[in-house]
């Protein structure tokens, strides 16, 4: 399928690993001049820039100055953005809602809700002037759920899922479509970093990290398809809806959980 893309400028945050390193590599593919954001690069998103030109900028996203800094190079180096892509986000495994203190909760919600509100503030008035412009906010089938062990995850992401609707809103008749997408568990580092959401579940349940994400995972968390999603089937998803083959979609949530929401 033609995307369209080519030559567009895209700002990736949460761009090193992940969600985001495999928008970035499939963007690339797709001739899309990238700006990727996060406090380090890693090796992978290193040869993306060698391979493709993206650019890497090491700021530190749960601050305003990052968000400025980040779609501030971004308009230095290609005098425009097409396409904004708020993918960062995080949440650390708790014990229940009492546990979570003021400055936590803070933490949470700068580097998942305010973030995304800081770029795209950022980003849209260059965004709008911009032929066939797109948001796509990276939110989380959490926002629904009742996981006391993301309780402050689960309600940023709400925040986000609202926002976006409420951006398309406004922004649809200048031109900017801002559509969500939200995933059930991506095999990423957000799981499968040492003290992550697969350690926590691997302790609970007496087994490895590997056997949590293959098997206890999905068959706890009722995901039908019996897998965890990939991250580049996430990135499919957001080149399709930042591309111009997306023209009319805009103020939509897709999810991408295997079937784990049981709702319509
Ligand atoms: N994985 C899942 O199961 C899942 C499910 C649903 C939704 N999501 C959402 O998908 C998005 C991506 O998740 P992921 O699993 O790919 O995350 P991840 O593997 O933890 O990667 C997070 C990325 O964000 C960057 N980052 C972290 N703190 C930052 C900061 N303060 N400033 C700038 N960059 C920062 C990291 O790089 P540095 O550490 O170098 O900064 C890294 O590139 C998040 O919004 C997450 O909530 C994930």
């Amino acid at each position: 399928m033609e995307l369209h893309l080519k030559d567009k400028v895209a700002v990736v945050t949460g761009a090193s690993k992940g969600i985001g390193l495999a928008v970035v590599e499939a963007m690339s593919r797709e001739g899309v001049r990238v700006v990727a954001g996060s406090r380090n690069s890693t090796p992978e998103l290193d040869a993306l820039r060698d391979t493709y030109g993206v650019t890497v900028v090491q700021v530190d996203l749960s601050t305003a100055e990052g968000a400025e800094t980040l779609v501030r190079r971004a308009v230095e180096q290609h005098d425009r953005i097409d396409i904004l892509v708020n993918n960062l986000g995080a949440a650390e495994p708790r014990n229940g809602f009492l546990e979570v203190d003021d400055a936590e909760w803070r933490r949470i919600f700068d580097l998942t809700f305010f973030s995304a509100v800081r770029t795209s503030r950022a980003a849209l008035p260059h965004l709008m002037g911009a032929d066939g412009a797109a948001i796509v906010n990276i939110s989380s089938i959490n926002a629904r759920l009742p996981f006391p062990m993301v309780v402050d995850y689960s309600a940023a992401k709400a925040a986000l899922t609202s926002l976006n609707k409420t951006l398309s809103e406004e922004f649809a008749p200048r031109g900017v479509r801002v559509n969500a997408v939200s995933p059930g568990p991506v095999r990423t580092p957000f799981w499968t970093a040492p003290g992550g959401f697969a350690d926590a579940t691997a302790a609970a349940a007496g087994t490895t990290a590997q056997e949590a994400l293959d098997v206890v995972v999905p068959r706890n968390m009722g995901i039908s398809t019996g897998r965890i999603t990939e991250p580049h089937e996430v990135a499919d998803l957001v080149l399709f809806l930042a591309s111009p083959l997306a023209a009319n979609i805009t103020g939509t949530e897709i999810l991408v959980d295997g079937g784990q929401t049981k709702t319509l």
